[in-house]
């Protein structure tokens, strides 16, 4: 039925009664102004915004579904592929405008665009969910404001924690923790899940760089367990405010609850290091940011600050060494290959590998680059950015308060930025030096601009050896009863649907 037809057949019905009529009138107005609305280019939140943006070009977009807009994606697991597909459906891989809820999105699937909204100090903040704030970490380095505050944790962490020093001084620690790593899959005899052990590796190389010892371990592994399910859950009443008194998902209460738990376990090991007093070798993060003269950090900013280090730093590495496994039992070719170039650049007996070792092998580098493109850990680049004023992006205005988002899985796998997009192929990075630290944005896995990630560096020297150490060690295959499942599931991070379960053969003995 038309509107048209609805207007008339209402408006002038014998039946009616003169105020029947008007409040007909009223209802159709209210359903029209709504669907009109609805309708526009990136759905309802964008459309309110309109008055503002009224005479700039729309920028194009679906409408999603009525009040809703695309919130059924984001709820789901593949919110990466969905975007890509209606990026390409709606002619919109430089920018794409849609709506959850009242929350205004735009999500760029091009190299150009996506160095203009990561580079451009307009996007330099982040929007911060409630979950986040619930876990004070908006006063941690991801969600902090791009302010003086932030400035002072960027610099402190980048002198203390990731400088080229203090990573080679980690060096000890990341090949001892690989070892542990190697022993434990040994005495799997047989057939492993490597996401326990690499996630329990990873989680105790952060923690050792970061707080300088380890806690109870079965107590801290709970905790980060329940703030990757509570950080990593789409929660509606970010994007529907009205809801938020209901805390429908449990979302407030369980982000409190685990911020007091976090900050009782935290707090204890800040109180035992307050005790120590070590020399500056020795130092860990947490020694330096209790010896600040300037700056200094309160309890409670100091134990977000931290926090937040252990949550990206973990799951990181371990999903990204979990999705390069799967990769080599499925390309036997490869592994082959790069077992060939650790055996002789290094030797398959060789004592430790160390960190200049791992420059001399540029075949395993281009698989960690290969599995960075085809599985990037942060498909939409982990936590979005948020307009602080009024903007350009190309020649789309783009009100302040727009979440801006960066869809790296989709420029990953455009044909028109990638030969072969879908074919794993590391020789690809081996005929083309290409840089993935956030100066080439066909392939920036760990943002770029002056949000990129800090960890990067870490996060590459402890894949790079441990990859290496694991290669020479065993011969990776295919569990006899679960076969290679590329399936995703994109949570905090993207992780593969069904855990890896392998084969780990021993290959010849070593003394690393
Ligand atoms: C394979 C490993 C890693 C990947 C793929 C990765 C990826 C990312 C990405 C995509 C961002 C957002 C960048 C942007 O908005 O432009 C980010 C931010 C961040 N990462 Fe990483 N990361 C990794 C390892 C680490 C490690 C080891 C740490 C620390 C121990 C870390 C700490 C951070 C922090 C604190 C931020 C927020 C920076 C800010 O907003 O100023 N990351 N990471």
């Amino acid at each position: 039925m038309s509107s048209e037809f609805l207007f008339f057949f209402f408006f002038f019905s014998p039946h009616s009664s003169p105020l029947h009529t008007l409040e007909l009138l009223l209802g159709f107005l209210l359903l029209t102004t709504v669907f009109g609305l609805w309708l526009t280019p990136g759905g309802l939140a964008w459309a309110i915004s309109r008055a503002k943006a009224r005479t700039r070009t729309a920028i194009p977009g679906p409408s999603g579904l009525p009040l809703l807009g695309l919130a059924p994606t984001f709820a789901g697991p593949l919110a990466h592929r969905t975007l890509a597909a209606l990026s390409n459906t709606f002619n919109a891989t430089p920018l794409m405008a849609f709506s959850v809820g009242s929350t205004r999105f735009v999500v760029s699937s091009s190299p150009r665009t996506a160095r203009e909204i990561l580079g451009s100090p307009a996007f330099a903040d982040r929007p911060a969910k409630e979950s986040a704030r619930e876990l004070l970490f908006h006063r941690a380095m991801g969600f902090a404001p791009c302010g003086d505050y932030w400035r002072s944790l960027r610099r402190v962490s980048a002198l203390h924690l990731f400088s080229p020093r203090r990573l080679a001084g980690l060096e000890g620690l990341r090949r001892e923790i690989g070892l542990e790593m190697m022993e434990k899959i040994s005495g799997e005899n047989g057939e492993v899940e490597v996401r326990g052990v690499l996630h329990f590796g990873a989680l105790k190389n952060v923690m050792m760089s970061v707080f300088g010892k380890w806690g109870d371990a079965m107590e801290l592994e709970g905790l980060v367990r329940e703030g990757y399910e509570v950080l990593g859950m789409f929660n509606w009443s970010d994007h529907f405010p009205g809801l938020g008194w209901m805390d429908l998902q449990g979302v407030r209460r369980r982000s409190r609850d685990l911020g007091e738990r976090v900050g009782v376990f935290v707090g204890k090991i800040v109180e035992e290091n307050r005790m120590i007093k070590r020399d500056d070798h020795n130092q860990c993060f947490l020694d330096v940011l209790l010896d600040l003269e300037e700056n200094r950090l309160d309890d409670s900013d100091m134990i977000a600050l931290l926090w937040e280090m252990v949550f990206r730093g973990t799951d990181t590495v371990a999903i990204l060494l979990e999705w390069i496994l799967a990769r080599m039992i499925l390309h036997p070719d490869i592994q082959t290959k790069a077992q060939h170039e650790i055996d002789t650049v290094i030797g398959a007996n060789a004592t430790a590998i160390t960190d200049p070792d791992l420059a001399k092998l540029p075949y395993l580098q281009a698989i960690v680059k290969e599995t960075l493109r085809m599985h990037p850990p942060g498909p939409l680049l982990s936590w979005a950015r948020l307009a602080i004023h009024d903007t350009r992006v190309g020649q789309h205005f783009v009100p302040a308060g727009t979440t801006a988002m960066v869809n790296m899985w989709a420029i990953t796998h455009d044909e028109k930025v990638w030969t072969e997009p879908t074919r794993f192929r590391p020789e690809r990075f081996v005929e083309e030096d290409v840089a993935i630290t956030g100066s080439d944005l066909r392939l920036a896995p760990f943002g770029s601009g002056r949000r990129v990630c800090p960890g990067k560096a870490m996060g590459l020297a402890t894949v790079h050896l441990w990859l290496a150490q694991l290669l020479r060690t065993f011969r990776w295959s295919a569990s006899s009863n679960y076969g290679v499942d590329l399936s995703e599931c994109l949570k905090l991070s993207m992780e593969m649907k069904h855990p890896l379960v392998c084969k780990a053969i021993p290959r010849k003995k070593n003394n690393d």
